[in-house]
C-alpha cells in the first residue's frame, strides 16, 4: 500500500494531480509532437503517413473527421485551419452518429479518425464502416499500437506521452498540432499558402511550447478567479471561429471535473437562446483574442455587461478594451490567428482544475467517467 502511494506520487512528478502535471507537459509534448516533422530551416514538414499518401489526400472531395468527446473538439478546430489553410473541406461528425446514420461516402473520401487512447468503441466501428465504403481512413492517435493505430490504412501518433487523467488535456494540444502539421503540409502541396507564409507559419508553430509556458504563468492569477465562481451553478463559455471550439471544450473540461454545469457556444449564437440565462449569478468565459472577429466578441462582452453576467475574457497579452468591460481578464500571448487555440486552451483547463480541487473532486477520476469508452 505504502509502496504504491509512493510510486503513485514519483509518477506525478511533484504535481498534485496527473491533471495538473499533464497540462504543466504540454510545451514539452508539443515539441515532441513536431519534432523530426517540423525543419525550420529547411521549410518543411515532414509526415510519412502523409507523405505516402498525398494523391489520396490531394484528390480526396473532403475531409470527414469521426471522433469523440475533446477529440472530437480537436476535429472541429482542425476543421477551421484544414479549410483555412488547405482549402479542403471537411466535415466533422461524432463517430457515434456517423456509424448509424447510413452516410453517404465513398473512395474519393478521406476520413481521419481522432482517437487519444485509440481504443474508443465507435470510433473503431466509424472507421471499419468507412473502410468497408473504399474510403482511405488515417488515425491520429496517440496510444502506439492501440486498435485504432491498427485498423487505419495510416496515420500519425501525437506523441504526448501518457495521459492519465481523465480529463484530457495534452493529447488535445497535441492533436491539434499533429493537424496543423498536416493542415499546413497539404496546403502547401496544393499551393494554396506562400511559401514566405509557409516559413513564417513554422516559426510561429515552433514558437507555442514557450507561449504555452508564458500562459501557464497565470496560473495563480486564475486559482483566484477559480475561487471566486466555484459555487456557481452554471457556466457559459463563448467563442468564434477558430476559438468556438475552445469554448466547447471548455465548458466541457468544467463539467467533467467539477460537476458545475457548463455550456459552450459561437459567440454570435448567444442571442438566439444562452442570453435569456444571463444574470448577476452567471460567469461568462469569453475567448476574445486579438486577432479574429475581436470587435465583435467585444460587442457581445457589452452585451452581456449590460445584463449583469460576470466576464472572465480570455485576451490578448496587453489588451485594453476588454480589460474596461470585464470582470476579470487572463491574458494569453499574441500568435497567428489559426495558432490561437493552443494558447487559448490554456487557461480554460486550469480554470476546471482549480474549481475542481477548490470543491474537493476527484480531479484526476472524476465520477461516472472513463479514460477509454470500449464499449457503446
Ligand atoms: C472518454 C474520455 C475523454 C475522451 C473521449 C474520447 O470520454 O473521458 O477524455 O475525449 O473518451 O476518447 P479518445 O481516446 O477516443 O480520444
Amino acid at each position: 500500500q505504502k509502496l504504491q502511494l509512493n510510486l503513485e506520487q514519483i509518477e506525478k512528478g511533484g504535481y498534485e494531480h496527473f491533471m495538473l502535471k499533464e497540462i504543466h507537459e504540454q510545451p514539452k509534448a508539443i515539441r515532441d509532437t513536431y519534432r523530426g516533422r517540423l525543419l525550420r530551416n529547411e521549410a518543411i514538414i515532414k509526415m510519412a503517413g502523409v507523405e505516402d499518401n498525398m494523391k489520396k489526400f490531394l484528390n480526396a472531395n473532403r475531409f470527414i473527421i469521426v471522433a469523440c468527446g475533446t477529440s472530437w473538439h480537436a476535429g472541429l478546430v482542425a476543421e477551421y485551419i484544414f479549410e483555412d489553410l488547405a482549402r479542403i473541406p471537411v466535415e466533422v461528425e461524432y463517430a457515434s452518429e456517423f456509424r448509424y446514420r447510413n452516410p453517404v461516402i465513398n473512395e474519393n473520401d478521406v476520413v481521419i479518425a481522432i482517437s487519444q487512447s485509440g481504443e474508443t468503441a465507435d470510433t473503431l466501428a466509424a472507421i471499419k464502416l468507412a473502410k468497408s465504403k473504399g474510403a482511405f481512413v488515417f488515425g491520429v492517435c496517440n496510444v502506439v499500437g492501440s486498435s485504432i493505430a491498427r485498423e487505419t490504412n495510416a496515420g500519425a501518433y501525437t506523441h504526448a506521452g501518457p495521459e492519465i487523467g481523465v480529463a484530457s488535456t495534452k493529447a488535445f494540444t497535441t492533436q491539434i498540432t499533429v493537424l496543423t502539421l498536416m493542415a499546413l503540409r497539404l496546403a502547401r502541396a496544393k499551393g494554396t499558402i506562400s511559401s514566405s507564409d509557409f516559413r513564417k507559419y513554422l516559426l510561429e508553430l515552433e514558437m507555442i511550447p514557450n507561449k504555452i509556458e508564458k500562459s501557464l504563468e497565470s496560473d495563480a492569477h486564475i486559482k483566484i478567479i477559480s475561487d471566486i465562481y466555484k459555487d456557481s451553478n452554471n457556466c457559459l463559455y463563448l467563442g468564434r471561429g477558430f476559438n468556438f471550439p475552445v469554448a466547447l471544450e471548455g465548458a466541457l473540461k468544467l463539467k467533467e471535473i467539477s460537476y458545475i454545469h457548463a455550456e459552450g457556444y459561437p459567440a454570435a449564437e448567444m442571442k438566439h437562446g444562452p442570453i435569456a440565462l444571463i444574470d448577476e449569478n452567471m460567469p461568462i468565459i469569453v475567448i476574445a483574442t486579438k486577432k479574429g472577429h475581436y470587435e465583435k466578441v467585444v460587442s457581445n462582452i457589452q452585451e452581456i455587461k449590460s445584463r449583469k453576467g460576470k466576464i472572465i475574457g480570455i485576451v490578448t497579452e496587453g489588451d485594453q478594451q476588454v480589460k474596461t468591460l470585464a470582470d476579470h481578464v487572463i491574458e494569453v500571448p499574441e500568435t497567428l490567428e489559426f495558432l490561437t487555440p493552443l494558447l487559448t486552451t490554456i487557461p480554460l483547463q486550469l480554470l476546471s482544475y482549480h474549481m475542481a480541487v477548490l470543491l474537493d473532486k476527484n480531479v484526476d477520476q472524476p465520477r461516472n467517467l472513463a479514460k477509454s469508452v470500449t464499449v457503446e
